[in-house]
């Protein structure tokens, strides 16, 4: 059947489509649409058009499995521009989300209408692109410079609602009753001149108030730093206040297709596929049936085991939360209530709402409470003895068929199910911190762990809003095993000479939000510190000695001013100095070209042993993870990717170069050896 068809309701044209998954507007809808149009043109009898989709959402933007392929036409602008031209009213009928090239198709219709629960947006930003079929010049006289561009430099969906308010949908209709409303709707605005967004003058406002663009520049800086798209996006919002409509098109095209030809998009992309391709496991069927989760414990109140109840209550979900002593207990839960009000404060939540998610949590210390849980989470020390000890316990009390999961960040999830006398049970949920907030959760499949087990925690995932990616039982996991050679590396640099600050600045400036120093500083010197102000084993130890406990003593690797603005220290430069001398240490001066390989190519490195020993399910996945959990840049398409981008040869030569000075742990992966020589690719 073709993926466009038309129905005709009396004097009205409906065209429809059905291209499942998402209605993507691929080369055959990209047809069908400008088949409808002429279809309903060359009908004297049509008085209006409809434009709607069948299935989950109307569309949701162009196709980007096609993006990189020869262009096949007809071209999405040529066919919104045939729509727009139309001089029979053309509405768009839309729910799900009208997203990218879909909101550019509603945009070209003359009218919009929604129901309540659609969402429309401009995303391409965040695959590296701007919209590339006039949304950067339609959008702005319609709604304004100013409402546009949140819209197509940051790309998030807005509500229909919203989308009224700004003036992009005309009508909200009933969720049931979008087929027939948007008919009548139609039906009512023939005979009337029709609007078309190309000619509309909404976009004054930024021609008034150039500073709009500045402003928002200013606001949004240092989330989009690094980026390239966003910059073009505002580029191509002004445009469309400055230039006629037809040469603002070519300006977007121009700066569409610059993006499109570049290194970022094309690893944006990546990561859109990454992300999707993460949720898949291999060797376990897409149906497979689910345990039901609707009642979930948690053992630990402390940092980890309060935010990881947090995903849980935020989702509806009733959490049974353990402790050892009611202090403990009180204090955890406190946190809890704490962040959810400071939530509440900024206006991202209602206090309605917190009262609800608070309402779902039980605080116990008896662990017969957790008898009826379906899933339960250890977040305890990270002592293998003390975590034993834990699952035996749950082994006796929690019903059979619910699953055990460690958040452990190191430990062997193996060795931790043979606490119990079901291990297909057994698996680690491993959240990042803040684990309300950070979206990563490494889900990591024991030897034993049931295939039903790992698909159930899959979904769950999803459902309280993570991302989640497979990870098999080593020594840190994916993200944290690829972290132990930076940090080496990172500690070697600055024992051979290297400045620290150099160091975080590599990293800076590669994209990621922080260097390992800073990040020291931040969360403290003193975390796992003995305590012993003469006994110096390390460069953290002198610190601490000093009383340089990180940000919170107002100095460390770093000296800190009352704003918390940093400078590098003469005097740490030379207390590292001096112990690398102790140590028999030779400084010399490095470049910041040997900081950058010998910090980012043994992650690389790491991930490829990774993927040989089959610990990680596909290279994008690992990419998934740093991007995720630890603030890899996006734009690089994370480790894998990168290393493909700059070539495995260039990442093996510099690990052969450096090979002396990588540690005596250091082992090249035979797998990206192989691929290196071969030519080829991870991703
Ligand atoms: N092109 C091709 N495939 C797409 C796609 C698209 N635009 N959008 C989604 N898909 C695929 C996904 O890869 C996935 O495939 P899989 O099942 O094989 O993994 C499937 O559709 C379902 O997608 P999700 O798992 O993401 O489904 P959700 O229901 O969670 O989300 C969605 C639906 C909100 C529409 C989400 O898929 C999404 O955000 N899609 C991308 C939207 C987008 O970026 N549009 C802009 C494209 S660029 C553009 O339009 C340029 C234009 O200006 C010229
Ligand atoms: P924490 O010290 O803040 O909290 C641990 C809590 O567990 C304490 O409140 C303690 O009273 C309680 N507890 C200890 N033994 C218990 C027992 N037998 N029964 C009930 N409660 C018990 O530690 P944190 O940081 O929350 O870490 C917990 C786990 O999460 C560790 O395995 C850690 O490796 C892991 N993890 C920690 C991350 C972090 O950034 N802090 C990140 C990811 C994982």
């Amino acid at each position: 059947m073709s993926v466009i068809t038309t129905e005709r309701h009396d004097d009205v044209l409906v065209i429809i489509s059905n291209n499942p998954p998402v209605n993507a507007l691929g080369q055959a809808v990209r047809q069908g649409l400008a088949d409808g149009i002429e279809e309903a043109l060359g009908d004297d009898s049509v008085k209006a058009v409809v434009i709607r989709c069948d299935g989950r959402t109307f569309f949701a933007g162009a196709d980007i499995t096609e993006f990189g392929k020869p262009p096949q036409g007809p071209g999405l602008g040529d066919v919104l521009d045939t729509i727009e031209a139309s001089d029979k009213p053309v509405v768009a009928a839309i729910h799900g989300t009208a997203l990218g090239g879909g909101c550019e198709v509603a945009l070209a219709c003359h009218y919009r209408v929604a129901v309540p629960s659609a969402k429309l947006g401009l995303p391409e930003v965040k695959l590296g692109l701007i919209p590339g079929a006039a949304g950067t010049q339609r959008l702005p006289r319609v709604v304004g410079a100013e409402a546009a561009l949140p819209m197509v430099v940051v790309g998030n969906p807005i509500a229909a609602s919203k989308a009224q308010a700004i003036g992009l949908v005309d009508a909200i209709v009933g969720e049931e009753s979008l087929a027939e409303e948007a008919v009548a709707f139609a039906r009512a605005q023939t005979d009337k001149p029709v609007p078309r967004s190309s000619e509309g003058t909404a976009n004054r406002d930024g021609v008034e108030n150039p500073a709009i663009f500045d402003e928002f520049r200013a606001k949004h800086g240092r989330k989009l730093r690094g980026f390239d798209a966003p910059a073009a996006g505002i580029e191509a919002v002004k445009a469309a206040g400055e230039m006629s409509y037809e040469d603002g098109v070519k300006k977007e095209r121009e700066l569409f297709m610059g993006l499109m030809g570049g290194t970022q998009s094309a690893a944006m992309r990546h990561y859109f596929f990454a992300e999707r391709a993460a949720n898949k496991i291999e060797g376990i069927a897409r149906d497979i049936e689910l345990l039901p989760i609707r009642k979930v414990g948690v053992i630990g109140a402390g940092t980890m085991g309060g935010g990881i109840s947090m995903n849980f209550l935020s989702a509806g979900i009733p959490v049974t939360i353990l402790e050892m002593e009611q202090e403990a207990l009180d204090r955890g839960t406190g946190v809890m209530r704490a962040n959810y009000e400071r939530t509440a404060k900024r206006g991202r939540m209602t206090a309605e709402q917190v009262e609800q998610a608070m309402g779902l949590l039980t605080p116990t210390l008896d662990y017969d409470d957790l008898a009826d849980c379906d899933l339960v989470i250890e977040a305890v020390f990270e002592n293998m003895d003390v975590k034993k000890e834990v699952f035996a316990k749950l082994d006796s009390v929690v019903k059979q068929g619910a699953l055990l999961a460690s958040n452990t960040s190191y430990l062997n999830v193996d060795e931790i199910a043979t606490a119990t006398k079901r291990p297909e049970a057994v698996l680690g949920l491993h959240f990042f911190s803040p684990a309300n907030v950070m979206k990563l959760l490494e889900v990591v499949r024991g030897e034993k762990t049931a295939d039903q087990v790992l698909a159930t925690a899959m979904k769950l995932a999803k459902k309280i809003g993570k991302i989640a990616v497979v990870a098999g039982v080593c020594d840190g996991f994916i993200g944290n095993r690829m972290l132990s050679p930076r940090q080496g590396q990172a500690n070697a640099l600055i024992m051979e000479g290297a400045n620290y600050w150099e160091v975080d600045e590599v990293l800076l400036d590669f994209g990621f939000p922080m260097g390992p120093f800073q990040m020291s500083d931040l969360a403290g010197l003193d975390i796992g510190w003995h305590r012993d102000p003469t006994r110096i084993e390390s460069i953290r130890d002198a610190l601490c000695a000093m009383d340089r406990r990180g940000q919170k003593t107002g100095a460390g690797f770093y000296d800190y001013d009352e704003a918390r603005q940093r400078t590098p220290s003469d005097d740490v430069k030379k207390l590292i100095a001096d112990f690398a001398e102790k140590q028999g240490v030779e400084q010399r001066d490095i470049s910041k070209e040997e900081i950058r390989e010998r910090l980012l190519y043994p992650m690389v490195n790491e991930g490829a042993l990774i993927l040989e020993e089959g610990m990680a399910q596909r290279a994008s996945d690992i990419d998934v993870v740093w991007i995720n959990g630890y603030g890899w840049p996006l734009y690089t398409g994370g480790p894998m990717f990168w290393a493909d981008t700059i070539g495995l040869d260039t990442v093996v030569a510099g690990l052969e170069k450096h090979k002396e000075r990588l540690g005596e742990n250091f082992r090249l992966s035979q797998l990206l050896k192989d691929k290196a020589e071969k030519g080829e690719r991870f991703n």
